[in-house]
């Protein structure tokens, strides 16, 4: 036996003892630290419900329990947009909301704010979309937009950290910006959205500010893709406080494959080739809104729960590869009440698998694929 040889022997088993010696990594328990691990939170929507009903609220105890294991940071679902906080110009009705937030800092979760203007019209308030703004357009519609914006951010103050201060001002057909009855009063979009985001930096100088949209890798979202860069190129020659882009990543497979592993291989360049835009103009990401359709997948729960981690995994390794992705969310943690269930039903009739846990709030493959990608990905750059 050469020198070489026996060398490499030594060296080898000197090794496999040291592996012995120190335990294998193994991975973390919860999604909360796994992402605690590369300097991140994770977390997820919440709701608010009545006592005892069956809904994705803190008041539901074992949904509690998991928010509590896995979740470090929380968004309300829906008691922070203009139909629950405002049901006319000039009531607020902040009663569900701040049962949240109270219970959010008593339990030791940070909070996001979602949304302070959805720039949507078909997710506009009736009254907002009827409101007759007078002699003077621009400056009715700017002072109901700043009354707002100052009166979420300033009842809140320190608690919530980071505001999606405007939500899908792009639409994804055109890549175009969608016009409102705001828009319309106040000159064009770009004026609308400027004004929210500088009134959001006065009313709230601590928080992180982010545009958040669903432009996605999938085919189909080209023009989407481009809209969006083209509104976060104008903000930055603008000047618009923007810090952050929010991805939603409402991700999923809409096409039958089996295998959708080699479907996020063929979207992860052109995919790269826009975060990397979006990085390189000084912005930092939030997945603001995770979750996997699961319509191209088969019925049977094996083979699309597999097909489920392996398209998040891929997607999320692709995420976590940037040092400007901050905090990370899901959009429910559970099957049971995830917004897909109504608004996106599988034509099969089955139940949409796009959450870590399932109908019975049991742990899936996805979870585990998540865990894995939080845990390995790149620490984040406060
Ligand atoms: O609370 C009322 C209830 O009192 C009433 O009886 C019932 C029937 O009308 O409606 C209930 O409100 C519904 C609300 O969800 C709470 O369940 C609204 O109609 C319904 O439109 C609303 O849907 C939400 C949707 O946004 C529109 O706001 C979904 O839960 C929510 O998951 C979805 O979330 C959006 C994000 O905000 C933005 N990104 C996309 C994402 C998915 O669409």
């Amino acid at each position: 036996m050469t020198m070489i040889d026996r060398r490499s022997l030594l060296a080898g088993g000197a090794a496999l003892l040291a592996a012995q010696a120190t335990p294998a990594a193994t991975a973390p328990a919860t999604l909360k630290a796994a992402a605690a691990q590369r300097g991140r939170r994770f977390g997820s929507a919440f709701a608010w419900a009545p006592p005892g009903r069956d809904a994705a609220s803190f008041d539901n105890l074992a949904y509690a329990a998991l928010l509590q294991r896995d979740c470090a940071v929380l968004v309300a679902e829906n008691q922070m947009k203009w139909q629950a906080l405002r049901p006319s110009p000039d009531r607020f009705d902040f009663a569900q909301f701040d049962a949240m937030v109270d219970w959010a800092m008593r339990h030791g979760f940070a909070m996001r704010g979602h949304t302070l203007l959805w720039a949507y019209s078909k997710w506009f308030p009736a009254w907002l979309n009827n409101q007759d703004f007078g002699q003077r357009p621009a400056t009715a519609a700017a002072a109901i937009l700043d009354r707002h914006i100052d009166t979420v951010a300033k009842r809140y103050g320190g608690k919530i950290h980071s505001y999606d201060v405007v939500n899908e001002a792009v639409d994804p057909d055109t890549g175009g910006l969608r016009e409102t009855s705001l828009s319309r009063a106040m000159g064009g979009t770009a004026n609308v959205l400027d004004h929210a985001f500088r009134t959001a930096r006065a009313a709230a100088p601590h928080a992180e500010l982010v545009y958040n949209d669903y432009m996605s890798w999938e085919d189909g979202n080209e023009k989407h893709r481009a809209g969006v860069l083209k509104l976060l190129e104008e903000f930055h020659r603008r000047g618009t406080p923007v810090d952050a882009l929010g991805v939603q990543s409402h991700i999923g497979l809409f096409q039958p494959t089996t295998n959708a592993a080699a479907v996020a291989h063929r979207l992860e360049p052109e995919w790269r080739r826009f975060l990397d835009r979006v990085v390189a103009m000084g912005y930092r990401l939030v997945i603001t809104e995770f979750d996997v359709r699961d319509r191209g997948l088969p019925a049977a729960i094996g083979p699309r729960d597999r097909g489920v981690a392996d398209f998040a995994r891929a997607y999320l390794d692709i995420m976590l590869s940037y040092p400007e992705l901050g905090d990370v969310l899901a959009w429910g943690l559970s099957d049971r009440y995830s917004w897909l269930r109504g608004f996106e039903p599988r034509p099969d009739g089955a139940i949409a698998r796009g959450c870590p846990y399932d109908m019975d709030l049991r742990p899936k493959p996805l979870r585990d694929a998540m865990i894995a990608a939080l845990a390995v990905g790149v620490p984040t750059k406060r």
